[in-house]
């Protein structure tokens, strides 16, 4: 494989933009130096980079993309939606539409706004939240990786440049399935914390009524308790992992898989808090999500197109059929080469990770990079194990080959060493502490 083209745009990237891309787990340093630098296209759960090599992929836009690269349904209507136009000075017919669509989904929530980016509807939440209780703590899920890119969680990552001091004492942290962590933060900051703010689920299942336990222990504290949805939803069920456990929280916030890969987010939930943002209040004092951009039109109108096909077709089964064929035929593959200290599938079928071990058994960036690499060159992009409903038995298939071809260099580098078999560094992760 050649990467000519894609080592010249890198590297007019890196001069232009800070860390070479728009997200840092887009950047270089988290890939293989024997991959593809930079993508020209997609199509369904295949795409092509720059130098013309093709891949099926499983990254999908960082989980955003559910139902295909540049699916022909959503495409489409956001090709019919910019004839329209797409900002006006008052709302659109699309924001009705959009809003009770996404309500008629997500029956646990009564009101709902959109706008742009994941993050910005999580700290949307947690003023919501802070208003609400007039308290200014959150204590947020430790093992969860990734809430928002504002300073509330950031401050807690080892890129915490640029946040006051200040800003660090405000979140705390609990244990995932560990309800007495939680009630440890709640003695320790009595009437002090106004949210607590989790993914339902993510590589582990809530245990027995943990998720049960949170929310009465919340409503115990007077903290709201937040979902975010921001990859659970319409991925573990069309509803959520609320509908999927039967947990409704005070606010949950989705995101990613909604519109498709198009730039559309949102924070819902119950009407006591949501109207805190409202303007039918003698006090309407919280200024929540008011953006030129929250309701541009042509996000709205994929966000309308992909819901409809949710409603309509059998995504989620599908995600999750794929979902259990790759991660049988992953550990049947891992079996065989004798790795099964060494590499494991871990998740749901609708979102599995995988995780890489050295030779003393310790996880390994290096044994991570190789793997990488190894897939690459056999046409598979797989960071994590993100299924779409365009990932056919014909994908799926060729990615086991794929797998098989990494995981015999995978075994032989135990013995020699990694280094021996990958080009260059090995990645690094976004923030070290993980
Ligand atoms: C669980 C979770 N919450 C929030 C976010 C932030 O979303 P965005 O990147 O759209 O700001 C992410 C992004 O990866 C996420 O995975």
């Amino acid at each position: 494989m050649n990467f000519e083209k894609s080592r010249e745009l890198q590297r007019r990237l890196q001069k232009v933009i800070p860390g070479g891309s728009h997200t840092y787990a887009k950047g270089d340093d988290q890939w293989p130096e024997l991959s593809p630098g930079v993508i020209e296209r997609g199509a369904g759960c295949h795409v092509w980079d720059v130098d013309g090599n093709e891949f099926i992929e499983y990254g999908m836009g960082l989980r955003a993309v559910t139902l295909g690269h540049a699916y022909p349904d959503v495409v489409a209507a956001v090709r019919a939606s910019l004839e329209l136009g797409t900002n006006f000075t008052r709302p659109s017919r699309m924001e009705l539409e959009c809003a009770e669509a996404f309500l008629d989904i997500v029956r646990g929530a009564e009101m709902v706004k959109f706008t742009k980016d994941g993050s910005t509807a999580t700290s949307a939440a947690l003023k919501l939240a802070r208003a609400y209780t007039g308290r200014s703590m959150v204590a947020i899920c430790a093992e969860h990786p990734f809430f928002s890119y504002d300073d509330w969680f950031i401050c807690t990552t080892t890129m915490d440049g640029g946040i006051p001091s200040e800003t660090r004492a405000q979140t705390v942290r609990f244990n995932y399935n560990d309800i007495e962590s939680v009630r440890a933060l709640f003695d320790a900051h009595p009437q002090g914390i106004a949210a607590v703010f989790l993914e339902a689920a993510r590589i582990e299942e809530p245990n027995a009524g943990f998720l049960q336990e949170l929310q009465a222990l919340c409503k115990k504290a007077g903290a709201v308790l937040i979902f975010d949805e921001m990859i659970t939803g319409f991925r573990w069920g069309i509803g959520g992992a609320q509908q999927v456990y039967g947990v409704v929280p005070d606010l949950a916030t989705f995101g990613k898989a909604l519109a498709n890969g198009f730039a559309l987010s949102a924070v819902c939930g119950n009407r006591e808090l949501m109207r805190l943002g409202s303007r039918e209040r003698e006090q309407d004092n919280v200024f929540l999500l008011s953006t030129t951009h929250g309701a541009e039109t042509p996000g709205l109108a994929a966000a309308l197109a992909t819901m409809k096909v949710y409603r309509e077709q059998p995504v989620i089964e599908h995600i999750y059929r794929q979902g259990e064929r790759l991660k049988d035929g992953f550990r049947a593959a891992v079996a065989r080469h004798g790795l099964g200290e060494h590499v494991q599938v871990m998740g749901r079928a609708c979102n599995l990770l995988f995780a890489t071990r050295g030779q003393q058994k310790e996880p390994s960036q290096a044994f991570r990079t190789l793997f990488l690499q190894e897939t690459i060159r056999r046409g598979v992009l797989m960071p994590s194990l993100v299924l779409s409903y365009s990932h056919s038995d014909a994908d799926v298939d060729r990615t086991l080959e794929a797998i098989d071809g990494a995981l015999s260099v995978y075994a032989r580098a135990l013995i020699s060493g990694p280094e021996e078999h990958l080009v260059g560094r090995p990645s690094r992760t976004v923030f070290d502490r993980w």
